[in-house]
């Protein structure tokens, strides 16, 4: 049976999590959210004290933890429910070194393909239009600028009882942009045959829309 796949790639605080969930719903479709599969690696090395700063030794977790999705879609490191650890500071500041490491990446792009494999999903991350999905059917690059994503992602914390500045989220969300871009194996880019929307001055409502139309025009719906 032909399954449908829908690639949200995009720099961090974008808005894409937001956006995927919703359409996911609309479409019926299961929401990956990749980017929670890094933090997990990231929170377990941290629980492990390995430093995430040294590929060495994070490398020799893979294929010692587990990190999987649970039936309310939570993620889990050893079945156990880390959705609220994953959101730490401590891990959005390490997780893109972790990211960067080529053997982790193999590791988990074959959990997510393994996913998307029967079913139909909406996945959001870096580079699934890219590497993870490349024949995906619908492939969006979502951006905006980076003020407007450390006002989102600010927001965000202050409704999850996250105490950040928004000074240090900006730092953040700008080291992020810089080292998921400029690392070697499966950056954040653009995939060629993938449509951008720049979603600065756009509300939730009217992204969804607009990927919902997208989606109707290759027959999704
Ligand atoms: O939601 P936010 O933009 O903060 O980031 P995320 O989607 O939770 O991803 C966290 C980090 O994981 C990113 O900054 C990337 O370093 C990495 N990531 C990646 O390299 N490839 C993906 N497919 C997803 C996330």
């Amino acid at each position: 049976m032909k399954t449908f796949a829908i690639a949200i790639d995009g720099p961090s605080a974008s808005g894409k999590s937001t956006v995927a969930k919703i359409v996911a719903e609309k479409l019926n479709f299961l929401y990956v959210d990749t980017g929670a599969m890094y933090r997990a690696f990231t929170y377990a090395c941290i629980i492990n004290n390995i430093d995430p700063k040294n590929e060495t030794e994070a490398i020799k977790l893979i294929g010692k933890i587990n990190i999987s999705f649970n039936k309310e879609n939570h993620i889990t490191l050893n079945n156990i429910d880390v959705s609220k650890e994953i959101r730490m500071n401590d891990v959005a500041d390490n997780v893109s070194y972790i990211a960067s490491y080529k053997d982790i990446r193999i590791e988990l792009v074959r959990l997510q393909r393994g996913i998307a494999n029967d079913r139909n999903v909406v996945m959001d991350g870096r580079d699934i239009g890219s590497h993870v999905l490349p024949n995906a059917d619908v492939k969006i690059f979502q951006i905006a600028e980076a003020n407007e994503r450390a006002r989102r992602r600010y927001k965000e914390n202050l409704e999850k009882g996250i105490n950040s500045s928004f000074d240090s989220i900006l730092e953040n969300v700008k080291k992020r942009d810089y080292i998921d871009s400029h690392r070697e194996f499966s950056p954040l880019v653009a995939a060629k045959d993938c449509i951008t929307i720049d979603t600065t001055y756009m509300s939730i409502e009217d992204v969804v829309n607009e990927i919902l139309k997208i989606c109707k025009s290759k027959g999704i719906e």
